[in-house]
């Protein structure tokens, strides 16, 4: 079954990008757009519906991330989440405790907010990756002390879906007494994860990375870890996220999360087996031409990022209408300058370049995958390639 809007549009391989609502989805939506208006915090019959509205999704995001409902704070999206994350765990941090540690390949909400913190007198710390994007356990021990406040590093990288190794990382940073976060905007519901398994005090979860809405989101934040609001104003989500409740968008994010929660482990194991048969089908047209950026395992099993000896990616993608993907991530988009991430893991420019980052999701088939490599391969191939270096 296809998605309605993806039926006769271009090949959608930007699922890292945005994901389609998913119908189910949708459907939660609506009764609290169409029906049930009412303000969660009313004391009366219209309050009703949408308050338990909340409080189902409150219980579904829980149970998919193995976390106490009480410990989700729903927000506007992504970059909120991260930006809670980031200044509300590090402005009520002890006095004493005035470091911040992150990774280079960070997304721009999770990098700015340092930058935030940077200007108000933090001390920001970038760890080095290695060529595959991973960050070494024993440089986190390295660098961090007992003034740090809080370490944040993402699960899987958006554009090369490397996955780090969370949870040695959180149990450095709980040794140290720090605050641990993690972005796990690409990963959840792509992989199965859980808050205690991982020993992380903070996650992100972006509601239009799977199939929800945009402008919604949510942050788990483990019972206890002190944290101060950004968005101030009534007491609404346990006083750390003032606001009246986006009550539709956050049943839709919480039909995401139990979609998601009954496809997992399978759907990983099939995206992981579409991805792999696009790189096999790449290498086999392409020959040693492609080359994989990103970690050969440890990655997100919906997104493949390989640069392609003698193209430019972005022009390659001008040049197939017929394929909608990205050469990173949706806010490099338009910036004609080779990936941060891709430089950060010690990669040429003129690798980071030719680098196309290909992402599957929940409506990619393998007809998908077979017309998108074939397509890739006779552009490359092409005479009088338009697609110059
Ligand atoms: C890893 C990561 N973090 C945060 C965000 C930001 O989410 P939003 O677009 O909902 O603000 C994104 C989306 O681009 C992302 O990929």
């Amino acid at each position: 079954m296809t998605h309605p809007a993806l039926a006769d549009g271009p090949i959608f391989l930007d699922y890292n990008a945005t994901t389609p609502v998913d119908p189910a989805v949708l459907d939660a939506a609506l009764p609290y757009l169409a029906v049930h208006f009412g303000n969660p915090s009313s004391g009366h019959h219209y309050a009703d519906a949408p308050r338990a509205a909340v409080a189902r999704a409150r219980d579904q995001l829980a149970e998919l991330l193995g976390a106490q409902p009480q410990e989700i704070v729903f927000t506007g999206g992504g970059s909120e989440a991260d930006t809670l994350a980031l200044r509300g765990a590090a402005l009520a941090a002890p006095t004493g405790r005035r470091a911040v540690i992150t990774l280079p390949t960070e997304h721009p909400a999770v990098l700015k907010a340092c930058h935030s913190l940077q200007a108000e007198g933090f001390v920001v710390t970038h760890l080095p990756v290695d060529q595959f994007g991973r960050v070494d356990p024993a440089d986190l021990q390295a660098g961090i002390t007992g003034a740090t406040a809080l370490v944040s590093i993402a699960y899987g990288n958006s554009e090369t879906g490397t996955l780090q190794p969370i949870s040695q990382l959180s149990a450095i940073a709980r040794a140290h007494g720090a605050v641990f976060h993690t972005d796990a905007a690409q990963a959840v519901g792509k992989v199965a994860l859980d808050v205690d398994e991982l020993g992380v005090d903070l996650l992100t979860v972006v509601g239009h990375k799977m199939y929800a809405p945009k402008g919604v989101g949510a942050l788990y934040i483990r019972t206890g870890v002190p944290m101060q609001p950004i968005i101030h104003g009534g007491g609404q989500e346990h006083g750390l996220r003032a606001g009246t409740e986006n009550v539709a968008f956050i049943a839709a994010l919480g039909q995401a999360a139990a979609l998601a929660a009954a496809e997992l482990p399978g759907s990983t194991h099939r995206l992981a087996g579409l991805r792999d048969l696009l790189h096999h089908e790449l290498q086999r047209l392409l020959l040693d031409r492609v080359h994989l950026n990103g970690h050969p395992t440890q990655r997100l099993p919906g997104t493949l990022n390989v640069s392609i000896d003698g193209i430019h990616g972005r022009a390659l993608l001008a040049a197939l209408p017929e394929l909608a993907a990205s050469t990173g991530s949706a806010c490099h988009e338009g910036v004609d300058t080779p990936s941060e991430v891709l430089l950060a893991m010690g990669l040429p420019a003129d690798r980071a370049s030719a680098a196309l980052r290909l992402s599957l999701g929940r409506w990619t088939t393998i007809d998908d995958v077979h017309r998108a490599a074939r397509l890739i391969s006779q552009q490359v191939t092409a005479p009088l390639t338009s697609t110059p270096v």
